[in-house]
């Protein structure tokens, strides 16, 4: 299958190729980002979507099992025996009234997709088992990532079921403890650098250039690959139907670019006739992506993104000082690696981006838990989101969206506790202190 696969760099105006099995990251020529590119006219590749069902019956092979390779055909970028999967992608589309009715949308219309349930409990796992099974076909021993936690629990799960060493760089007391629990008891050496996320990030490609590390995050094109299958499992759960809307949370924005690289290839393909919009939520203090696009008007513009704003972006966050803070913590992130091709993604998808507040946020996950099966805080911002949406009329209340929720609801239990210890959230659902007595039970219980 690899023959038909090579990386491209995504500027259009150096568009290099390179070969599948080199370990990259970044253009050589020119620094910018990489694209995996199939030659589909010499790919088998299905008539429709539908057909995809028939690996529904022949689950006892594990790649069919798989919530990623079972849709291979559209990732053909490895051949089958290099192929890495723990279960990934058993995730459900629930439609859900009572996110709908908090966003005053129409019952039937809203629905949540729960990556929460993957194996480490993120959507990260579509994205893991693409990069180990291109870390396997190019023989790699040791992976690094930066993470804000999510990725890092990813990452040293695959790592110990692929026998590969795995260091995982996180910012200092900037991790909920769900995910910092996880990096530790899977074994991964953990690096806790004074610094925040992007200083992480920028660390880390240092020493992956340095030491030949394989680079795990979402720079890592391969991992994008899988993260597309989250999209095709969001159309398998519509019985192959695009939604109007797909929401998501934007932090490092790789979702977000491949999720427009998914439907802009199935759309080549003629596997669907109508792409939907793609909103993508910042938290308010974490706003890189809303800044440039909403208020500064960058665009992807077919490739001709105007740098020169975004270096003076990021200029400016230095010479403030500026600092993300959200408790959103997964995606308190301002310099996102994958931004342009999140630009593309808006492009592709007719896309608009907005910013929420932490009280937003929590409010929206809290919904979400009372009526499903819970989300972590970042997870909340795509309701939130919505909510803000549906207010401003950009989203109808009869068009059909679909929530990301991005991580599991026990990531991050301290902003849970808090949020309904407090009780100062509208959905706080604050614990009755009592003294051990049965009279004073009876009535603060008011039965
Ligand atoms: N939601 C959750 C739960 C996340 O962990 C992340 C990213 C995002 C949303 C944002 O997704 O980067 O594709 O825009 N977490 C990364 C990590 C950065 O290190 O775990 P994105």
């Amino acid at each position: 299958m690899s023959k038909n696969s090579f990386q491209q760099c995504i500027n259009v105006a150096c568009a290099a190729q390179y070969g599948i099995d080199e370990i990259l990251f970044a253009c050589p020529a020119c620094g910018d980002l990489l694209d995996v590119i199939y030659e589909w006219d010499k790919l088998t590749v299905p008539q429709t979507l539908a057909w995809f069902e028939k690996r529904w019956g022949t689950r006892r092979n594990r790649l069919d099992l798989s919530g990623v390779w079972r849709f291979r055909e559209l990732l053909p970028f490895c051949a089958e025996k290099h192929c890495v999967t723990i279960g990934e992608g058993q995730t459900i589309l629930q439609q859900s009234d009572g996110a709908a009715n908090y966003v005053k949308s129409k019952p039937g219309r809203v629905y949540l997709e729960y990556e929460g349930l993957n194996p480490s409990g993120s959507f990260k796992d579509n994205g893991m088992a693409a990069a180990f099974s291109h870390a396997q076909m190019v023989d790699a021993r040791h992976v690094a990532c930066a993470s804000t936690g999510n990725t890092s629990a990813s990452v040293a799960m695959y790592a110990h079921a692929c026998g590969m060493k795995c260091s995982v760089f996180i910012g200092s007391g900037r991790i909920a403890y769900g995910k910092l629990s996880q990096a530790l008891d899977y074994g991964a050496q953990t690096i806790q650098i004074e610094g925040d996320f992007d200083d992480c990030m920028r660390r880390v490609q240092q020493l992956c250039r340095q030491k030949h590390l394989y680079l795990v995050n979402s720079l890592n094109p391969f991992r994008l690959e899988g993260q597309k299958a989250i999209m095709y499992r969001v159309l398998e759960g519509l019985s192959w139907q695009a939604p109007d809307w797909i929401v998501t949370p934007g932090g490092n924005l790789g979702n977000s670019s491949a999720f427009g690289k998914a439907f802009a290839e199935l759309k080549k393909l003629g596997l669907i006739e109508r792409v939907p919009r793609l909103a993508v939520i910042n938290a308010a203090g974490a706003n890189t992506l809303y800044n440039l696009y909403e208020n500064r008007g960058l665009r992807f513009n077919s490739g001709q993104v105007d740098m020169g704003a975004i270096e003076a972006y990021y200029a400016h966050l230095n010479e403030t000082g500026y600092r993300p803070r959200t408790l959103a913590s997964a995606i308190e992130i301002s310099r996102p690696v994958n931004l342009k091709k999140c630009l593309r993604a808006l492009e592709i998808c007719n896309g608009l981006v907005r910013q929420v507040s932490d009280e937003a946020i929590l409010d929206a996950k809290a919904v979400v838990g009372r009526w499903g099966l819970g989300c972590e805080p970042a997870s909340g911002a795509s309701l939130a989101g919505l909510k803000l949406l549906r207010e401003q009329a950009v989203i109808a209340a009869d068009e059909t969206v679909v929530c990301i929720l991005t991580g599991h609801q026990l990531k991050d239990p301290d902003v849970t506790v808090n949020y309904h210890s407090k009780g100062e959230g509208k959905w706080a659902n604050r614990p009755v202190k009592v003294k051990d007595d049965m009279e004073e039970i009876v009535e603060a219980m008011r039965i």
